[in-house]
């Protein structure tokens, strides 16, 4: 039949070309100068340049010049089974041979909200890819419906305009310097004065009563990443979304990194605290693309009528992929309840071997690690001093490549189940190893 549609000698050529991709990973090649690099893709570099990946495998990631990682970036959150695990991969696999693509939605998006949202009766869900884009459709439903454009907004909520406008550096602690400078301040559209988008940066009820206060005229949306509420306790969030709702605003809890990684859906849903919309996405497929707009039926009855899809949003693939993930997430294992808990105790057991390797190394009172939510995110702690000190802490990022471990610094890491076999020993050697190099080429710091 090939040889009937002109195909016989491309056909060859497609599989040899697939069988040279799944060989190991090409050497030398120099595709990599044609990729525009983004700031976080940016980061993990060794002394020969940007390191460019081929194949990952339970909690490891193998770069093109051959080295093996220890990965805890987990592509900045979405993989949280692990790359490449046995019965995920066979899972997605299986289910390609329905097609990737239907006319409409299908009994597979159907099957996954009736289990995602199992517990939350009258709730419905809006599929998207990422969760720019479900962040931007909270926006524009918030905007229908208070007919006020304008955002209150706490943490890192998305990369479109509105989101990344006047952003901080949200992921740093409170008593950052680093946090309050204002970045993203030029050619950004849906911003200005009848729409303003305004950081609420201090946590405080008394700042975000008077950000409301000042512009209750042009705010309808308060988005909360619900990250910021690792800063403080959920009863200080709480009454922030009273707040925010007793002055008629819409809403959000952008659990884009906590849904699906620290429970099924995330922080706010753990906690009780009573958002009209949710946002999740990152860990929901293992690493495929999905994002969801959670809410009433009411809510998103205003989201049939506005527009807000794509092409790609009833596409199969991902959907597989989180169906699978949900399936090894919701089994127990051992002594857990689910995979949600094992994730906790091995990002807290991934962090208290760099703490102890921070001890060993003698760089204790400069640095530190701790679990963040629960454990399935775990971040680096800095002394004071250190907090605003740029250069030191992109070198802390150098030396922990250098040792063979990839992870985030002002932002929090990731771990993924299949972590649950790391040899803990190798990690804490290869960790105190980091802040040894680190100690030596930034001149001993603090000591
Ligand atoms: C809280 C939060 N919201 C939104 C986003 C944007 O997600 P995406 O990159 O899928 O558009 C991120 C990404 O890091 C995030 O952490």
């Amino acid at each position: 039949m090939y040889e009937l549609l002109g195909l016989g000698d491309g056909v060859r050529d497609f599989t040899d070309n697939r069988d040279k991709r799944r060989s190991v990973a090409p050497s030398g090649h120099t595709s990599e100068k044609r990729t525009v690099h983004s700031k976080i893709t940016k980061k993990f570099k060794t002394e020969s340049g940007q390191l460019v990946f081929h194949h990952g495998h339970g909690g490891e990631v193998q770069a093109t010049d051959g080295t093996t990682y220890l990965d805890f970036v987990m592509g900045y959150g979405p993989v949280v089974l692990g790359h490449n695990t046995t019965s995920f991969t066979r899972a997605v696999a299986e289910s390609l041979t329905n097609g990737v693509m239907m006319p409409g939605y299908t009994s597979f998006h159907e099957e996954y909200l009736d289990r995602l949202l199992a517990d939350q009766p009258g709730r419905r869900g809006a599929f998207f890819k990422t969760a720019s884009e479900a962040v931007t459709a909270a926006l524009r439903l918030a905007a229908i419906e208070t007919e006020r454009r304008g955002v209150i907004r706490c943490g890192f909520i998305g990369w479109h305009d509105a989101q990344i406008a006047d952003s901080l550096k949200w992921h740093d602690p409170l008593a950052s310097p680093l946090r309050y400078k204002q970045k993203y301040t030029e050619n950004m559209r849906g911003v200005g004065d009848s729409e303003p988008v305004l950081n609420w940066h201090d946590l405080s009820l008394e700042t975000l009563e008077e950000l409301i206060d000042t512009h209750r005229s042009t705010v309808g949306c308060l988005v909360i990443d619900a990250y910021q509420a690792s800063m403080t306790t959920p009863e200080l969030m709480r009454r922030a979304v009273d707040l925010a709702r007793n002055a008629g605003l819409l809403t959000v809890f952008d659990e884009t990194k906590t849904g699906g990684r620290i429970s099924r859906l995330g922080y706010a849903a753990d906690h009780g605290i009573d958002t009209d919309l949710i946002v999740i996405g990152k860990a929901l497929a293992n690493g495929a693309p999905l994002s969801m707009l959670v809410g009433s039926t009411e809510h998103l009855a205003t989201a049939e009528k506005s527009r807000l899809s794509g092409t790609f949003s009833k596409e199969m693939l991902a959907v597989y992929a989180a169906l699978a993930t949900l399936d090894e997430l919701e089994t127990p294992r051992g002594e857990f309840a689910d995979g949600w808990a094992e994730l906790g105790a091995v990002g807290s057991q991934v962090a208290s071997c760099i703490a102890a390797a921070a001890r060993e190394a003698g760089a204790e009172t400069l640095v530190s690690a701790q679990p963040v939510m629960g454990g399935a995110m775990f971040e680096l702690t800095y002394a004071e001093r250190l907090l605003g000190d740029r250069a030191s802490r992109d070198a802390l990022l150098d030396s922990f490549t250098d040792a063979g471990i990839l992870l985030l610094e002002g932002h929090p890491s990731f771990v993924c189940g299949a972590h649950r076999d790391n040899d803990w020993d190798e990690l804490t050697r290869r960790s105190a190893k980091a802040f040894t190099q680190w100690l030596t080429t930034t001149g001993g710091i603090g000591k």
